[in-house]
């Protein structure tokens, strides 16, 4: 099976996310090559790949980071040319390979700090008679410890991120990218360095992630562990040298040769 064109569902009209024939080339270097996929409204879809497919390169595309030499992209069905400083305010947020925390920051105010851009109504301040600012700050503060609380982890508010032991300091990333109410959340291998007993705890807060609060949800997840990737996705793309070699369901995926080969010649190469 070797599918270059975009995969296509019964959700392909409700799509949050459509790329089309992506490239990026850094110098001499093709990170993506006419990579098109498509993320349906409500689905997680993962992205594998050996180190250095252009994975990560493809998150910065979608954020505006980099701007893509070829293709274009659509967001719910309208043309999308992201900007990084208004990404929550179009409903995408991230987590970063590896955590991205502020070091300063105690863990409740890191999350709280992933409230700054989004979208949120002036009348409802009015109504309380407090100003915007005030009252948007205030409302922050508690979703960011009630999300704290719901992730099992409100007794680490008041702790520094470098005092946070490591699967907590993960979780305190995922509720910065959360608080924001994305309807596009980007997981950069949130299992990295993760043991088995917390993969399991983050396999179930992916799992509920389609579902959160009133919006629609749609997830792209980049992951090395396979066993998490193939449990929680709906679909899976899959890079190597840039390319999409591969795209399918998880059982089309693992019984993909193609896709055992890229990772072999990965491993013989490293
Ligand atoms: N800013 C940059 N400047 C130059 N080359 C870059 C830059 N960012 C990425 N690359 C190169 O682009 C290619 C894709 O890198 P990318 O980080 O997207 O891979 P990845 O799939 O995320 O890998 P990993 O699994 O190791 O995180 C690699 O060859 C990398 O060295
Ligand atoms: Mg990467």
């Amino acid at each position: 099976m070797q599918i270059q064109t975009p995969f296509r569902t019964d959700a392909a009209d409700t799509s949050r996310l459509e790329l089309t024939g992506i490239g990026v080339r850094f110098g001499g270097i093709v990170a993506l090559d006419d990579v098109s996929l498509q993320v349906p409204a409500g689905s997680v879809v993962g992205i594998m790949g050996p180190n250095g497919a252009g994975k990560t390169t493809l998150f910065n595309v979608i954020c505006g980071f980099i701007r893509p030499g070829d293709g274009s992209m659509s967001f719910d069905g309208r043309p999308f040319a992201p900007v990084p400083q208004r990404l929550s305010a179009r409903g995408v947020s991230r987590t970063l390979q590896g955590l991205g925390l502020f070091a300063g920051l105690t863990a409740l105010d890191n999350v709280t700090a992933g409230a700054s851009g989004r979208h949120r109504s002036p009348f409802a301040a009015g109504l309380l008679g407090l100003p915007f600012a005030a009252r948007s700050n205030r409302q922050a503060v508690g979703e960011a410890s009630a999300l704290l609380d719901e992730f099992g982890i409100g007794s680490y508010a008041h702790a520094l991120p470098p005092a946070l032991p490591y699967p907590v300091a993960k979780k305190v990333a995922l509720a910065r990218a959360l608080i924001s109410d994305p309807t596009l959340i980007l997981l950069d291998e949130p299992a990295g360095g993760l043991d088995q007993a917390d993969i399991d705890d983050l396999r179930e807060l992916i799992r509920a992630l389609p579902q959160r609060a009133d919006s629609v949800v749609s997830v792209m997840l980049v992951e090395h562990n396979v066993d998490l990737i193939m449990s929680v996705c709906d679909h899976i793309a899959v890079l190597d040298f840039g390319r999409v070699i591969s795209q399918g369901t998880p059982d089309e995926i693992k019984a993909d040769p193609v896709v055992a080969q890229a990772y072999l010649g990965d491993r013989e190469a490293s």
